[in-house]
């Protein structure tokens, strides 16, 4: 898939990339940066998943016997891990108060990085000595945590996303709209709940997410205009499977979802126009995903994600695609660029398509 292959493709003038996705990690990475950066993420990790973060966001600071007690935590353990947050800046302690700082406030908006890294791929990171021997295999004897990849990415929606997603669904005209790859469908609800009249359809093959995506429809009292399917979308595209629910889609958003569905080299070109023929009546494409980094650029310092991004597929065996192979994709399958945006996170970006 080059971008030269084809003649589809009118090169436009491509936005420049943004200049923070440089980053601020200066490379090299250091023995003892590496280090601390590993524990620390594990440390942003743990607090996230007790609640801390959510807590210490919404009131800056935290009393930690009655955290401790309303939790039934282990009481020693609650505080090493915040004696180690504090050796790392991101919260200071006075008695029985944590507060949190302004790094910690950072870090508190850029969780969702690390739920995927540490909760969704942490096991698949720490193997990757017997994968490359072939001791181990992935897919068979090491799996990510689809759910924690799944939360880790909906944190980054709701931390670092949802405004530029709102801004480029304000251009979209839409009345039923699906979602592929939705995981617990929090996003879906929110634009049904925000649009009178409109309908939507969450589609995921993770089984657990459907459950919860189907409990949230639920409590968003949406039951009469969202439906979730548990569907792998490559059936749902290649095999036209739930045809008769999806006719009425005018509008399909896909995010971080597209490199998985383009891993085949087989059936790579096919699944933009299949995708087209198994929503029939859809207008509109909104996909995000994050792009491989340009090689010629950025020797010096590093951006958060991108790397782990990078080696994550690759210990997982799955291509990832430069900016130019997605829109060669587009052009291919006869979707224009109406509108491209940095996404939030490095080397992210989200189209809005039109169907020519
Ligand atoms: C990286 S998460 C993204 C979740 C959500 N789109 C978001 O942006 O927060 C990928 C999601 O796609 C789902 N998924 C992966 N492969 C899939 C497939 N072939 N068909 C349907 N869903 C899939 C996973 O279960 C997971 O919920």
């Amino acid at each position: 898939m080059t971008s030269e292959s084809s003649p589809n493709l009118h090169f436009r003038e491509m936005e420049p990339d943004p200049d923070d996705w440089k980053g601020r990690t200066t490379v090299p990475v250091g023995a003892s940066e590496a280090f601390n950066g590993y524990i620390a993420a594990h440390v942003v990790f743990g607090l996230d998943r007790l609640g801390m973060l959510d807590e210490l966001d919404a009131h800056g600071s935290l009393r930690v016997s009655e955290f401790v007690q309303r939790g039934s935590l282990d009481e020693q353990l609650v505080h090493a891990l915040l004696t180690a947050a504090e050796s790392f800046g991101y919260l200071t302690t006075t008695d029985d108060l944590a507060t949190l700082t302004d790094a910690g406030k950072e870090v508190a908006l850029m969780r969702g990085f690390f739920t995927w890294s540490v909760g969704g791929y942490g096991k698949v990171l720490s193997s990757i000595q017997p994968l490359a021997t072939g001791d181990l295999r992935y897919g068979v004897d090491v799996f990510r945590d689809e759910g924690m990849v799944a939360l880790g990415s909906g944190q980054s929606h709701t931390f670092l996303m949802s405004s530029i997603f709102e801004d480029a669904l304000a251009d979209v005209e839409f009345g039923t709209i699906a979602d592929l790859g939705s995981g617990v469908a929090n996003r879906l609800c929110r634009v049904v709940k925000q649009h009178d009249g409109s309908r939507g359809v969450a589609i995921d093959i993770s089984l657990p997410a459907t459950r919860l995506a189907r409990q949230n429809i639920h409590e968003h009292g949406l039951d009469d205009r969202v439906r979730a399917i548990q569907a792998d979308v490559l059936d749902v595209v290649m095999r036209q499977k739930h045809q008769s629910e999806l006719a009425d889609i005018d509008t399909v958003m896909s995010f971080f979802l597209l490199h998985d569905l383009l891993a085949d080299p087989a059936t790579r070109s096919s699944v933009l126009p299949r995708m087209r023929e198994a929503f029939p009546g859809v207008r509109t494409f909104l996909l995000a995903d994050t792009v491989i980094r340009p090689k010629d650029t950025y020797q010096n310092s590093l951006p958060i994600f991108s790397a782990g991004y990078e080696l994550a597929h690759a210990l997982m065996g799955i291509p990832l695609h430069t900016r130019q192979a997605y829109e060669q994709l587009f052009a291919d399958a006869g979707l224009q660029i109406r509108r491209v945006v940095p996404f939030g996170a490095a080397h992210t970006w989200l189209y809005t398509l039109d169907c020519d």
